[in-house]
């Protein structure tokens, strides 16, 4: 064997070992059925992670750290409720990227849900595109 083949090799097995220890995980295989998934992650999931997940907390709770501590399911912008002021697309995608992230660094990894108490499209980013209000009464025609 040459010593190319020879570190192709070794890598190969290397790269074999580590597949192996990583456990199959039946929730986070989107082959099997939604109601296999769930069963499977429900099995998992201690009690603390289970109130965690059910549980919404508004953005300005959601500090770092606590969403992975609590194992925390969602985030809500109630009203006005913004990253900073003026917040850009940017500033609010930056905002729960980070957010997903300390949620995903959980032992089981799953993902929260953002929630945005906004009107008229999403108002509260600064710039964004305003729609009129019930834009449907505005088709009735009256007899
Ligand atoms: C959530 O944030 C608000 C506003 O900063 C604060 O008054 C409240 O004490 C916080 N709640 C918790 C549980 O940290």
């Amino acid at each position: 064997m040459g010593s190319v083949h020879k570190a192709t090799f070794v890598l190969l097995m290397f790269c074999l070992a580590v597949l192996g220890r990583a456990e199959y995980l039946k929730y986070k295989d989107p082959k099997q059925s939604i109601g296999v998934r769930i069963k499977d992650l429900l099995g998992r999931m201690t009690l603390a992670e289970k109130i965690g997940q059910m549980t919404q907390i508004e953005r300005e709770n959601a500090t770092t750290g606590v969403l992975s501590k609590y194992f925390i399911g969602s985030v809500l912008s109630g009203g006005g409720s913004v990253p900073s002021s003026k917040a850009s697309v940017a500033a609010w995608q930056s905002m729960v990227n980070e957010m997903q992230k300390d949620a995903m660094s959980t032992r089981l990894g799953i993902p929260i849900i953002y929630g945005i108490d906004a009107v008229h499209g999403h108002n509260n980013v600064y710039k964004a595109t305003v729609f009129p209000h019930n834009v449907g009464l505005g088709v009735f025609q009256g007899p």
